[in-house]
């Protein structure tokens, strides 16, 4: 089966899960995340249900969601189990490709011995503290690969995280890390970045 048969919202995938009804805005690029094709090992960092992880896991070798909330956590381990379950779903993706972690960013030991290419971090950096926002720095200086998704209207804005709660901001950031966007489709939808090889 094609890609575009699959799955192509994030509602296409709750339909099938029945499992959590979000907003149709947030528009899942799974096509893009065969963007993560060439990826040793990628982080979601604030994976919530984790399915970006999930559906990375279509082609990413080794994916690691980080998610800091415990109750959300539960949640992150149902999705995980039906993924894995579900004849349909476990033809294109691998759930046990996923390892998910509950803790904070700030206290997650980045992985010392294994490159991570690969970094999702959507809808969550404007959580992140200081540290944070440094430990990310960390990881984006070998990653290749950025799939990240900006501040929605009237979500919080925590830690007054400017350089990356906006569109500017944010591209500013990435760029002096050596990143360009590769895909942007629309403000709602996470934007791809990548470094020249
Ligand atoms: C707005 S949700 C985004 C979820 C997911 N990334 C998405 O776009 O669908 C933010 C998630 O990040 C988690 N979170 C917030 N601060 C965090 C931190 N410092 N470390 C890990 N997870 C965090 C929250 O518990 C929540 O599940």
């Amino acid at each position: 089966m094609k890609d575009s048969k699959i799955l192509k919202t994030q509602s296409d995938i709750f339909k099938i899960t029945k499992y959590q009804k979000w907003s149709n805005k947030f528009i899942l690029p799974v096509n893009n995340i065969k963007f993560f094709k060439d990826c040793n090992h990628v982080i979601d960092i604030g994976c919530n249900s984790g399915i970006y992880s999930l559906v990375a896991s279509r082609y990413a070798q080794k994916i690691t969601g980080v998610e800091g909330d415990s109750n959300y956590f539960k949640r992150t381990l149902k999705m995980q189990k039906y993924f894995r379950n579900s004849e349909y779903l476990s033809n294109f993706y691998d759930a046990n490709r996923v390892k998910f972690v509950c803790e904070k960013f700030g206290n997650f030991d980045l992985p010392e011995d294994e490159n991570v290419d690969g970094v999702i971090i959507c809808n969550i950096a404007y959580h992140f503290s200081k540290q944070e926002v440094d430990s990310l720095s960390n990881l984006l200086h070998n990653a290749k690969k950025v799939l990240m998704q900006l501040r929605v209207k009237g979500a919080p804005n925590v830690n007054n995280n400017l350089k990356l709660q906006e569109i500017n901001g944010a591209k500013k950031y990435l760029k002096n890390l050596g990143f360009n966007i590769i895909l942007k489709q629309h403000h709602m939808c996470p934007i791809l970045l990548g470094k020249k090889s």
